[in-house]
């Protein structure tokens, strides 16, 4: 082979696709009902104003990484790949097993991926895509041929369960998918991510880093805990997924009515109905499963997506939007044409 010809690849981005989903949702489901025992509120509140009606929790010796682990399982049996191939975990949490050595190590270990490169990154509930589209690079540059991302949250872990006004919304779960090189041209098509750290104080855990170390008096303060501006977030959360909605499809010379299904964090359902009307798309082409689980962070759009696609709600063929918004804020949409 010529120097030429054995160099002729460098520098081509490969297309890259989703080979594989899995998700795992803990047994012990959480109704609306038992809430009412715990804070004053009703199932009919909680239903009316945010559609969910029941959460998952995990066990309390569950981790975080136990639950990513069984997703990742179920992502690389779906996609026919051993641990052994995996060349790179990206994983996607706020709340990590420990502050530190990094979840998607302990997953790797939990999984025998002995082979594969780990890290973390955070970026809330937007974190499944910016950890799907950070593998995609490595996919893409052929830094790594196999790609197993991970997003999984334990938010009961962080919830102050005597806050009416946020432990009603979350849940846990977990969600991975595998990244390939695509056979084809189908794969993943474009994603286009956003930040402002300006509005960080609306959506955050106060104590615990090291900002305000832990300390007697964080937990005194019940500052270990989450805190929402609740009512902000929402008008941040429907400004900002409609408009990068818009964005990612018109970078590609699309519309939203090129979509067949989109996917979108699933915080709650009021979001998501005014995103529809925004956009002017019709709530049969969101895929939602809040009711059943809550708001699982990080994990959210991916779990939906397994869920869509063993469901047969997403065909091969399907032009697929997730669509996501969390704290820091981050936001971010990622079109994908599935071709599974
Ligand atoms: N049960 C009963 N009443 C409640 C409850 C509850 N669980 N929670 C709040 N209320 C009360 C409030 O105290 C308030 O009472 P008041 O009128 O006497 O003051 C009233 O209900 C209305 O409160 P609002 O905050 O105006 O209610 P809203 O309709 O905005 O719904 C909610 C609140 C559900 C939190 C909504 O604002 C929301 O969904 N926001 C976005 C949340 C979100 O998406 N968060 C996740 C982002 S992702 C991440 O990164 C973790």
């Amino acid at each position: 082979m010529s120097k030429k010809e054995k160099f002729s690849d460098a520098g081509r981005l490969r297309t890259v696709s989703i080979a594989g989903t899995g998700s795992y949702m803990p047994e012990r489901i959480m109704t609306n009902a038992e809430l009412e025992t715990m804070v004053e509120t009703s199932s009919e509140w909680i239903v009316t104003r945010t559609g969910i009606a029941e959460r998952r929790l995990a066990g309390e010796s569950e981790t975080t990484s136990d639950m990513g682990a069984e997703a990742a399982r179920r992502a690389l049996a779906d996609a026919g790949v051993s641990p052994e191939e995996v060349d790179l975990i990206v994983l996607a949490t706020i709340t990590p097993d420990l502050p530190f050595p990094n979840t998607a190590c302990l997953v790797q270990d939990k999984i025998g991926a002995k082979n594969a490169a780990c890290f973390s990154l955070e970026a809330a509930c937007s974190g499944f895509v910016f950890a799907m589209e950070t593998a995609r690079q490595f996919v893409a540059t052929g830094a790594a041929k196999t790609a197993l991302v991970v997003a999984a949250e334990k938010m009961s872990s962080i919830i102050d369960w005597t806050d009416r006004e946020t432990c009603v919304l979350f849940g846990d779960g977990a969600g991975a998918c595998v990244l390939k090189a695509a056979e084809g041209d189908k794969g993943l098509v474009h994603a286009v991510l956003g930040s402002n750290g300006a509005l960080a104080e609306l959506l955050m855990v106060p104590g615990g880093g090291s900002r305000l170390p832990f300390s007697e008096e964080v937990l005194r303060e019940r500052n270990h805990y989450l805190k929402m501006e609740g009512r902000e977030v929402f008008k941040h959360a429907v400004k900002s997924m409609t408009a990068i909605a818009q964005q990612v499809c018109a970078e590609k010379g699309l519309t939203t009515k090129d979509v067949a299904c989109i996917v979108p964090h699933q915080a709650n359902i009021r979001i998501i109905e005014a995103i529809g009307q925004r956009l002017g798309e019709p709530k049969e082409k969101f895929f939602i499963n809040l009711d059943r689980y809550g708001n699982t962070s990080g994990a959210s759009v991916i779990v939906a997506l397994d869920e869509a696609v063993r469901s047969g709600v997403i065909k091969r063929g399907d032009l697929v939007m997730l669509l996501v918004f969390g704290g820091g804020f981050t936001w971010g949409a990622s079109l994908l044409e599935w071709s599974k």
